[in-house]
C-alpha cells in the first residue's frame, strides 16, 4: 500500500538539561502525531556545537536525551531517531543553502541576537548560521510539518523563505515545510520570569523543571513560582505567572484554561501551585522510570540510532543528488 502519510521532521539540541518547555512544546506532539505522520526526529548534534561543548558532556547529554525521548514514548518501529552528525548530507545540503541565504535575513534572527550577547566571547559563524542548517535538516526530508515550539518560528519562516528561492531560481525540488504548533504547551514560560521562556539555560534552576527533577523539586519549585499580587486564579491579559501554570496545568491534565481556572475559584494561590506541581510530577512520572531502564541499556540506544540513521541517509542523499545536479555540479 502506498504511504500517504504526511512527513514530519523535528529535532532537538543535546545541550544538557531537558526541560519541561521542550517537552510540552516539542516532545509531547512528537509522541502523539507518530501514528498519523512519518515521523523522523534527531537530536541536533552539529547545532550544539555553536556554543563551546566539553566533549564528555555532549556525549553523555546525546545519550541522556535519546534515553528520555524513548522514555517519553518515541517508538523505533514507528519513527526515526538519530544523531544529525551521523547523516553527513545536513552538513553538506546546509553549505548550499549558505549560497542561497543572504546575510541580512540571517542578521535578522532572534535567537542569534540573544545567543550572541549571552556568548559574547563566542559569536563563531556557525551561530551566525544556524539557521540554515536547520533549514538543511527539514529540506533533505521534504518534510510537510515541523512540530516545534513557538521560539523556532522564525526559523521555520526561514526555512520555507530559502526553499521556495531555490524552487524558483531551478525548478520544484523542495517542499515548504508548515510549522506544527499545539498551542497549549508552544511557549512555556520560566517560574521565576514568566514574560521570558523557559530555558535550561536559566542561571536560575527555580526558573525551569528538568523532565529529571524529582516529585519534591519539582513540587518546591511550582511553589516558589513568581505570579502577582491578587489573589484569584484567573486567566486574563498580564498576569503572566498565572497564565503560564493555568496552561501547564492544562498541558498536563487535558483540561481547558478555562476548565483549570474554574478548578481553583476561590482557592488561594498556595493550593493552586500545589496542584500544579502535583499533576506535572505525576505526569512525568512514568516517564522517568523508563528512562531509568533506557539509560542503563546503552546498547539499545546505540542499535536504535545506527539503524535509523542508514534509513535516514537514504532519503537525505537523494535530495542532496537532486540539489548538486540543479546547481550544475558533475554527476559521479
Ligand atoms: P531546542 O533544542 O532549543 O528545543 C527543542 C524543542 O523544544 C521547544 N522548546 C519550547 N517549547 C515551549 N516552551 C519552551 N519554553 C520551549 N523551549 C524549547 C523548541 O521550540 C523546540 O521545538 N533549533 C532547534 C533544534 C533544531 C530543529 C531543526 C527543530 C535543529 N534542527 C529542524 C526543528 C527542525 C532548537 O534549538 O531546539
Amino acid at each position: 500500500m502506498e504511504n500517504t502519510k504526511k512527513r514530519s521532521f523535528s529535532a532537538i539540541q543535546p545541550s544538557g538539561t531537558i526541560t519541561l518547555g521542550n517537552y510540552l512544546g516539542a516532545i509531547r506532539n512528537w509522541v502523539n502525531m507518530q501514528d498519523d505522520f512519518e515521523c523522523i526526529f534527531a537530536i541536533a548534534d552539529l547545532h550544539t556545537i555553536t556554543v563551546r561543548q566539553e566533549p564528555s558532556a555532549l556525549r553523555k547529554h546525546s545519550i541522556e536525551l535519546l534515553a528520555m525521548l524513548l522514555a517519553a514514548g518515541i517508538d523505533p518501529e514507528k519513527s526515526l531517531l538519530f544523531c544529525q552528525s551521523h547523516v553527513h548530507q545536513h552538513a553538506e545540503l546546509a553549505w548550499v543553502l549558505n549560497c542561497y541565504t543572504q546575510m541580512g535575513e540571517l542578521s535578522r534572527m532572534t535567537q542569534f541576537k540573544d545567543k550572541s550577547a549571552k556568548h559574547a566571547n563566542n559569536i563563531n559563524a556557525g551561530l551566525f548560521t544556524y539557521p540554515t542548517l536547520m533549514a538543511a535538516d527539514i529540506l533533505l526530508y521534504k518534510a510537510d510539518v515541523v512540530p516545534v515550539g513557538e521560539d523556532q518560528k522564525q526559523h521555520l519562516e526561514l526555512s520555507r523563505d530559502i526553499a521556495g528561492r531555490f524552487n524558483s531560481t531551478y525548478s520544484d525540488t523542495f517542499v515548504l515545510p508548515e510549522p506544527y504548533i499545539i498551542k497549549s504547551g508552544a511557549r512555556v514560560m520560566s517560574l521565576q520570569n514568566p514574560t521570558s521562556k523557559m530555558s535550561k539555560s536559566d542561571e536560575n534552576v527555580n526558573g525551569f523543571i528538568a523532565l529529571t527533577d524529582d516529585e519534591d523539586t519539582i513540587i518546591r519549585k511550582f511553589k516558589r513560582a513568581v505570579t502577582d499580587s491578587e489573589t484569584t486564579v484567573e486567566y486574563r491579559e498580564g498576569k503572566y505567572g498565572i497564565n503560564n501554570l493555568l496552561n501547564i496545568y492544562s498541558a498536563v491534565t487535558g483540561k481547558t484554561v478555562i476548565e483549570a481556572a474554574k478548578e481553583f475559584s476561590g482557592k488561594g494561590y498556595g493550593d493552586f501551585k500545589l496542584a500544579v506541581g502535583e499533576a506535572v510530577a505525576a505526569h512525568l512520572k512514568p516517564i522517568q522510570e523508563r528512562y531509568k531502564d533506557y539509560i542503563g541499556n546503552k546498547d539499545y540506544i546505540v542499535s536504535v540510532y545506527t539503524k535509523s540513521a542508514g534509513i535516514a541517509s537514504k532519503i537525505a542523499e537523494s535530495t542532496l543528488r537532486k540539489v548538486y545536479k540543479k546547481v550544475g555540479f558533475l554527476q559521479k
